[in-house]
């Protein structure tokens, strides 16, 4: 059978919502398919182009944002601190490892949650998942959870309007490298990454003064005024996706103009089901999750499915094992892709198998634990003679408490008093600078000895 946008409805599927009205459904597939684009075919292929320069080492990818975005906390401040702390991030990475940082946010889309358990029991009373915002309202009572159609046009128009404010960003001025100081705002300001960030910030600025007595400054060279910054979410809710995908006039191919980037989750990632099968025929760049229960065999029949022409930049393989479980899963995949000669860009996820439940009941996870994660992907990656090409993290340039530890030293106690996500515990701005300059600090030394020994 050959692929068409919808032929994923043929295939067994996992993680559906139980949509009461099939007809309302179908009406609001159909009012999705009538609207813009949100990203444009061509924007795909530049970034498909950057991510294969990371598979050859001459790039990184820094993939970062909410767990799930939300209807209730859509403000500009969210949207304009989470790319601050992104921008913070890159700069770090780009100066530590003398890389070029791809920056891809989990933004503008990123609605609908995989869930481990269709139902939710508390006090006795047992309802539906909370499936996120683009399917049912987290609240806990039953109308709330019942998979309401119309979210998916409220989606939509959030992912437009965050869209929009991210590209304003982008290429409007804020992102210009002589703002290099005042990203540093606030709490991570005030936090010993803050401090750091800002001593690496004052030498950015003499380099720049530097090279704007040679001539060559924002004005004369706009790459240095301007980033490219694009958006990616998990294709879950395939109908959604089914319904944003375009034939691209230019190349005659389909994309899914829903974001410029598309993952497929841990849970959805049989190579007979509905998510691969969708994800296959569009062209955007792809990632997929990459768990202890994925098998080399198993990965290799993905790339052909998922790759078959073994075109660079196309897969993004996202290794998500747990800290003390990377030694025992990524070697076996990273050597049979090497055998088999695959072109993969490998980045770690270190947040979702590093989650656990505090003594207080809370879902959290252990800065330490991720941490941990990433310099055993990397020590791994060196061993192997591959790159480390890029993390995948959850975070929010908000003050929360949802992550314990971290240079604030954030306790189990400290949880309750902004603990604000309506999925997955996010590293707030200060823990995710410190993820950063770890890493730098990795690829940093890594380019040493390269160097060393050539
Ligand atoms: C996620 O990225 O939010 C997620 C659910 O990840 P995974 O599929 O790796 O569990
Ligand atoms: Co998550």
């Amino acid at each position: 059978m050959s692929w068409t946008p919808k032929s994923w409805r043929e295939f067994p599927i996992k993680q559906v919502p139980a949509y009461e009205d099939a007809k309302q459904l179908a009406e609001v597939e159909a009012r999705l398919a009538s609207f813009p684009p949100l990203v444009f075919a061509g924007e795909a292929r530049n970034l498909k182009a950057q991510l294969a320069e990371v598979c050859e080492g001459r790039a990184f990818l820094l993939q970062g944002g909410d767990c799930a975005e939300s209807f209730a906390e859509h403000h500009a401040d969210n949207i304009r601190d989470t790319f601050r702390v992104m921008l913070q991030m890159s700069v770090v990475l780009t100066f530590g490892a003398k890389l070029p940082v791809i920056k891809v946010g989990r933004m503008a889309g990123q609605f609908a949650k995989p869930r481990s358990a269709d139902t939710e029991t508390i006090d006795g009373v047992e309802l539906p998942s909370y499936r996120g915002d683009i399917i049912n309202g987290i609240e806990f009572d039953a109308a709330s959870r019942v998979p309401d159609p119309e979210r998916q046009i409220s989606a939509y128009r959030q992912a437009a309007s965050t869209l929009n404010l991210l590209r304003a960003f982008a290429k409007g001025g804020y992102a210009d490298l002589t703002e290099v100081h005042r990203w540093n705002q606030g709490f991570v300001a005030d936090s010993p990454q803050g401090a750091r960030y800002e001593e690496m910030a004052g030498q950015i600025d003499e380099a720049m003064a530097f090279m704007a007595a040679c001539g060559v400054s924002s004005a004369t060279s706009p790459q240095m005024g301007m980033v490219d910054f694009y958006t990616s979410h998990e294709a879950l809710l395939l109908g959604y996706e089914e319904a944003l995908t375009r034939l691209d006039s230019t190349s005659g191919e389909h994309y899914d103009t829903s974001a410029h980037m598309l993952w497929i989750g841990d849970r959805t990632r049989q190579p007979d089901g509905a998510h691969v099968e969708f994800l296959s025929g569009v062209k955007n760049p792809i990632g997929m999750k990459c768990g202890p229960s994925l098998q080399p065999d198993e990965l290799i029949t993905l790339l052909d499915k998922l790759n078959p022409e073994n075109e660079a930049g196309r897969i993004t393989l996202i290794a998500r094992f747990g800290h003390d479980n990377v030694e025992n899963h990524l070697p076996q995949l990273i050597r049979k892709v090497e055998s088999e000669g695959r072109k993969v860009v490998w980045s770690c996820d270190p947040m979702h198998g590093n989650t656990i439940k505090a003594s207080n009941g809370y879902k959290t996870r252990p800065v330490d634990r991720i941490l941990t994660e990433v310099q055993r992907f990397m020590g791994v990656h060196q061993a192997e003679g591959t790159h480390a090409g890029g993390i995948h993290f959850e975070m929010t340039g908000q003050n929360v408490t949802e992550c314990l530890g971290g240079a604030q030293a954030i306790s189990e106690e400290d949880l309750s008093s902004r603990y604000h996500t309506h999925c997955d515990p996010r590293l707030n701005g200060s823990q995710a600078l410190e993820l950063a300059f770890l890493i730098a600090e990795g690829l940093g030394e890594n380019r040493n000895e390269i160097a060393k020994s050539a």
